[in-house]
């Protein structure tokens, strides 16, 4: 039998507007087109899970408005358990704005709201909830408050469940929660922010090695796909699927709800790797941070499986 999908993580509504260009600090850009999407990190990664299969509860905060109920109802209809989402009764829901330009590259502004607002405490008690989490997945991400973040770690480990933390964005992040990770997935700039080092020498692999998680670190690589550094043993690169890029945004958080999906199935890492990296790279074929998230069929096609 699978194990859960635990995603500990925001909920937020994107408002995108695409243009030809990204403007520079200053400068307006017109003719650009507005498109509403769901999004925030957490609900996208619980959202990828549950498309693929995955059995999904979101533990997170909305506010009481209006964003927070079709927040809410888009991810219950995705297929999401939110019966761990709370409301929060005085903040908003979280607000992305995102532009993005004719590569499908973007830049994101966050207004967290109730994001920020959950409490380690509350975290805790969903979680304690829960009973035990042997078998189960619990994936974090960072668009938290870092120290509600470590809670959620140090619980599910305390509670059995294999942990991945997404250190997204990588801001406030105290590196001593790292004993309590079994997977991490910080992209390259994250991975020189958690591992203070930077410059043009700066090496994935060195800089993985030197972070204490219990099993491996996998650095995603964007369009270069994924470089998985095992505690022990050698890196191991994961090419991505070559597809037409429209938008990169919740491409990361594809990879990461594709991985704990695949974990929580019980298959290998390398497995896991390798649908996650084409879950991401499917993601990216369309706009919006969810829409292109791929059900199994794609995924398979994707693998040539
Ligand atoms: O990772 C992409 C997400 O980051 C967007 O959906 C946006 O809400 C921000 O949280």
């Amino acid at each position: 039998m699978s194990g859960r999908v635990i995603v500990v993580g925001s909920v937020n509504v994107d408002l995108v507007v695409w243009s030809a260009r990204l403007p520079a600090p200053g400068e307006t850009v017109s003719g650009g087109r507005f498109e509403q999407h769901d999004g925030g990190k957490g609900g996208n990664q619980a959202t990828a899970a549950a498309r693929l299969g995955a059995s999904v509860l979101l533990l997170g905060a909305v506010g009481a408005d209006s964003f927070g109920a079709q927040a809410r109802s888009a991810l219950a209809a995705a297929g999401v358990d939110v019966s761990g989402l709370a409301t929060n009764p005085t903040e908003a829901t979280g607000i992305a704005l995102i532009l993005v330009d004719a590569a499908g590259e973007n830049v994101i502004s966050v207004a967290s709201g109730a994001n920020l607002a959950l409490e380690p405490d509350a975290i805790e008690a969903e979680l304690a909830r829960l009973g035990s989490l042997v078998g189960d997945v619990v994936l974090v991400s960072n668009e938290l408050v870092p120290s509600t973040a470590a809670a959620a770690l140090r619980c599910a480990r305390a509670a059995g469940a294999r942990t991945i933390f997404n250190p997204a964005p990588a801001v406030g992040i105290d590196v001593s929660l790292l004993e309590f990770v079994d997977l991490l997935t910080p992209n390259r700039g994250e991975l020189a922010v958690l591992s203070g080092r930077t410059g043009s020498d700066f090496d994935a692999a060195s800089a993985a090695r030197a972070l204490p998680v219990r099993e491996a670190v996998i650095v995603t690589l964007g369009s270069a796909g994924a470089l998985v550094v095992p505690r022990d043993g050698a890196p191991w690169p994961v090419p991505a699927t070559v597809v037409e890029v429209v938008d990169t945004t919740g491409a990361g958080d594809a990879f990461n709800g594709a991985l704990a999906a695949a974990l929580a199935d019980g298959r290998s890492l390398e497995e896991a790797v390798r649908r996650a990296v084409a879950a991401g790279s499917l993601a990216t074929t369309r706009p919006g941070a969810r829409e292109g998230m791929p059900i199994p069929a794609e995924l398979d096609v994707a693998l040539g499986s």
